[in-house]
């Protein structure tokens, strides 16, 4: 019998995927030049910003505060940041949460992964995005993203 993979269940697990997930990235045809040789990341200072997005999105804890926006249109003059590269960093990105995680936090970090890349991409090469519309929630997606609001403050 296959063993039940863990949930995600904070900072350690959110570590792992994000590690596994570069060492993936870097590793890829298409997208790990971008790194290597378009941004020249520094990736004692990009993993930990990685930790610190994810809890973010995922706990409301990590303290990030960057732009992500800008920073991939920056890129935007030097390399192809097309629905190609998009789709691949889905790929390894879905890829890598399966093989490691699974439940209701996997599911939903899948998910704010889809969603923001397609923001991304849409608004970085200036096109609209049929895929997600912040402005057009379906029921689905309204009622998974109160879920992970963040208890009103008195
Ligand atoms: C084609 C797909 C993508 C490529 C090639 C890419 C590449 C990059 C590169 C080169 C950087 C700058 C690293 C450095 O500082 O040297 C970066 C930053 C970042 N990326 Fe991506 N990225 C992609 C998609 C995504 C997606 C879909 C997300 C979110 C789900 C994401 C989240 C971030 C964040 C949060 C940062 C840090 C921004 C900051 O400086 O605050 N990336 N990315």
């Amino acid at each position: 019998m296959v063993p039940t993979q863990p949930d995600i269940t904070g900072r350690a697990e959110i570590e792992t995927l994000v590690n596994t997930f570069y060492q993936r990235v870097r590793e890829d045809e298409l997208l790990g030049f971008i790194f290597a040789d378009v941004a020249h990341t520094d990736w004692t200072t990009h993993l930990p910003k990685m930790y610190a997005f994810w809890e973010t999105v995922l706990f409301r804890s990590g303290g990030y505060t960057g732009n992500p926006i800008a920073a991939h249109a920056k890129l935007v003059p030097r390399t192809t940041m097309g629905r190609e590269q998009f789709d691949r960093w889905l790929l390894l990105f879905r890829g890598t949460v399966d093989d490691l995680f699974a439940g209701e936090r996997a599911d939903h970090i899948k998910s704010c992964a889809e969603d923001m890349a397609n923001v991304i991409y849409a608004r970085i090469n200036g096109v609209p995005d049929p895929r997600f519309d912040p402005a057009k929630l379906t029921p689905e997606q309204r009622e998974r993203y109160a879920r992970y609001k963040p208890a009103a403050t008195a």
